[in-house]
């Protein structure tokens, strides 16, 4: 067996820019939506009262990847990240192993591009301003990856005020506010554990954008199922969105049905409508695919290979 390289943290993120993984992403939902890429809906395994674990498979141009990874909401209290694991990208050929990835910081990378490009596709033309709730890990690179498409400044809201002021502070022009102010922005990210409900119906302001992106599990939701079915409903991927999302709890009600409910992929490709008009507010419920980490990790790999970032190398 040859030796395998493994790219660290550090070395995805020298790989690849937030503008590069938003590009990426973007043709990424694209061929999701062609069928040239499949993506099978990932599998969990629950590890309860800690979190869970998820193994998330996609396969597309030559190269198969399995992540292997974590949600575990205590974590930070420990002083751990709430996401971690590994990725593995294979030959789709010759099913060999060609890299091992850092799967948390191509999590992180691919879940703020694809922020950014819900928000390009579904926000009203001129929305600019952006409210985060939750300034975690992930609520910060949904706010780099919209910063890096050109949208700000925000505010930032956590009970954490450390991590809404540490956020607030990497960008120019950007502030801390409390939950209200940032729910009442043109754009809004919200980021939590998905453990009690941030958005409800009076949150919803004509012609806002709302991207939920906590909720990636079974019983986890951050919108009321009354503020989720008064919006115009978009997701990552149904299966996923209507067990394990946003939409489940509105879905189980019998409130939203599949009718209802566009992929990205489809408004991306032009197969769908977007946002219905200026007035609507629009919704979009990422659960997080394994083609977006196909997207990312392809890019990484593609970068060591043009020998702009180095990796170590292991031999199984
Ligand atoms: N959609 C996806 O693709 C995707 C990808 C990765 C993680 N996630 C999910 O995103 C969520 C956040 O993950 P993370 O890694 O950023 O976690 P994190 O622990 O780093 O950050 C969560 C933040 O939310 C804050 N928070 C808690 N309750 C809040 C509330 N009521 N209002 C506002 N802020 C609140 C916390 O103080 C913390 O700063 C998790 O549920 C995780 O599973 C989703």
């Amino acid at each position: 067996m040859p030796s395998l390289p493994v790219l660290d943290h550090d070395s995805v993120l020298a790989a690849v820019s937030p503008a590069a993984a938003i590009e990426r992403v973007h043709d990424g939902f694209l061929r999701l939506h062609s069928g040239d890429w499949e993506m099978p809906p990932k599998v969990y395994l629950q590890s309860p009262p800690f979190g869970d674990f998820r193994a998330m498979p996609a396969r597309g141009d030559g190269l198969a990847l399995l992540k292997w990874i974590t949600s575990f909401p205590g974590n930070p209290a420990r002083g751990l990240p709430t996401v971690n694991g590994v990725i593995c990208l294979s030959d789709a050929e010759t099913g060999l192993p060609l890299m091992l990835l850092d799967a948390r910081s191509v999590t992180a990378l691919r879940t703020g591009a694809v922020a950014a490009v819900a928000t390009r596709a579904l926000a009203a033309a001129d929305a600019r301003i952006v409210g985060i709730v939750g300034c975690g890990l992930h609520g910060a690179w949904a706010a780099r990856c919209l910063d890096a498409a050109g949208y700000g400044p925000g505010v930032c809201f956590d009970p954490a005020c450390e991590a809404a002021a540490a956020l607030a502070a990497r960008f120019h022009g950007w502030s801390v506010g409390t939950r209200l102010e940032a729910v009442r922005r043109e754009i809004v990210c919200c980021v939590t554990p998905g453990s009690e409900i941030v958005i409800d119906v009076g949150d919803l302001g004509a012609g806002r954008h709302l991207n939920m992106l906590g909720a990636d599990g079974p019983g986890k939701a951050e919108a009321s199922i009354g503020a989720v079915a008064s919006c115009s409903l978009f997701c990552d991927e149904w299966e996923q969105a209507s067990h394990g999302g946003e939409l489940t709890g509105a879905v189980q009600a019998g409130l939203v049905t599949r009718e209802q409910v566009t992929d990205l992929g489809a408004v991306l490709a032009g197969a769908a409508p977007g946002r219905p008009g200026p007035a609507a507010v629009t919704l979009f419920d990422s659960t997080g695919l394994a083609i977006q980490d196909l997207a990312v990790a392809s890019a990484a790999y593609e970068a060591w290979r043009q020998g702009s970032v180095q990796a170590q190398e292991v031999t199984l």
